[in-house]
């Protein structure tokens, strides 16, 4: 528990432990909002499907993300999954410490990093992580403090798998693949975190979230109107303004090979600031473990693939590493030509 970012409020000065080398770190956390994230209007589903799938695929392959409003996911249930979150963390430590886990394997744990003790650098956040999918076969290990944690975290994963399916349909109708493609074990494992990133002494020696891409097929992240989240395009960070009730979309590697490169899993990161906290609420949808991967074969009929199968768990375990050491996962899969 003494490892949480979210017990050190007292903290001066940023420790050694969290400074990154110099080169890496991320200076001037004010990056220039030259260009910025798409916003997509899902109401367009119901007037304008096309253009709808049009929009939504072309964010996908040019930037791996953009911003989702009228997403038909209640304004209440997003405000009450906010406040439940970051009163989660505002708990007293004796609420937390049961969920306080150093083993990746826990259902439901909270941990400031995925690999503490083999991570060159640590990081200014902190994560509650759990399972939501079926809700009934992980709800009974979910946080019993706030009161109505489960009850709110449960319709929220309800809404968010949805739509996050949805989503898939598009897209894949955008790829030119065959609706339903995605359902089934491609879809079948859904993950919820709460991210919690504490002021910071000193943004710029520090980040919240090193560079990396997500490893599952498509990630809905609800964040606060507090900036943190940049993404990388063209070897520029661009900052993603927070937009009320918005979600942020962004594809997963996953989704990056299955399109045969179609789509991007662009590169994310997280700077701190230090003023005020910033809280996100986090779903992924992932394959089930032993799911088998490859490129779409509808999509590689005319091209080569450019990735080779494997089994997800496979990939998930040298994901870690890769990240770490801070090179492209996708690179021990691709085919070399
Ligand atoms: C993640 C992530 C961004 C954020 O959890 O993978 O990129 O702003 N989070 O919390
Ligand atoms: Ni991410």
């Amino acid at each position: 528990m003494e490892k949480l970012i979210s017990n050190r409020s007292d903290l001066q000065s940023v420790p050694e432990s969290y400074i990154l080398p110099p080169g890496t770190r991320p200076g001037n956390v004010q990056v220039s909002i030259f260009e910025s994230i798409p916003v997509i209007d899902f109401h367009q589903l119901g007037t304008d499907k096309a253009q709808l799938i049009k929009q939504i695929t072309e964010a996908a392959k040019e930037f791996g993300f953009f911003q989702l409003i009228n997403h038909g996911v209640p304004d209440n249930l997003l405000h009450n999954v906010m406040n439940v979150g970051k009163e989660f963390f505002e708990l007293p430590s004796e609420d937390k410490a049961s969920l306080y886990s150093e083993d990746a394997r826990q259902s439901c744990r909270l941990y400031t990093s995925i690999d503490y003790v083999r991570e060159h650098v640590h990081y200014w956040r902190d994560t509650l992580r759990h399972p939501c999918h079926p809700l009934e076969e992980h709800i009974d290990f979910w946080p019993q403090k706030p009161a109505n944690y489960r009850e709110v975290f449960g319709s929220y994963s309800v809404e968010v798998r949805k739509l996050s399916l949805c989503l898939l349909d598009l897209i894949c109708e955008g790829l030119g693949l065959k609706s339903g493609f995605y359902e089934g074990e491609l879809s079948q494992v859904q993950l919820m975190t709460t991210n919690y990133y504490p002021p910071c002494p000193d943004p710029s020696l520090t980040l919240g979230l090193p560079k990396h891409s997500d490893v599952n097929l498509i990630t809905l992240l609800l964040q606060e109107q507090v900036h943190g989240l940049q993404v990388l395009k063209d070897k520029q960070w661009l900052a993603v303004e927070p937009v009320p009730n918005a979600f942020v979309v962004n594809i997963g590697h996953m989704l990056q090979i299955i399109s045969n490169g179609k789509l991007s899993s662009a590169a994310h990161r997280v700077v701190t600031n230090n003023k005020v906290s910033r809280t996100t609420v986090t779903s992924f949808i992932h394959p089930s473990s032993t799911c088998h991967i490859e490129p779409a074969k509808a999509l590689v009929m005319d091209f080569n693939p450019l990735y080779k199968a494997f089994i997800y768990k496979d990939f998930v375990s040298t994901y870690i590493t890769d990240t770490q050491e801070r090179v492209s996962p996708l690179e021990r899969y691709k085919f070399q030509i």
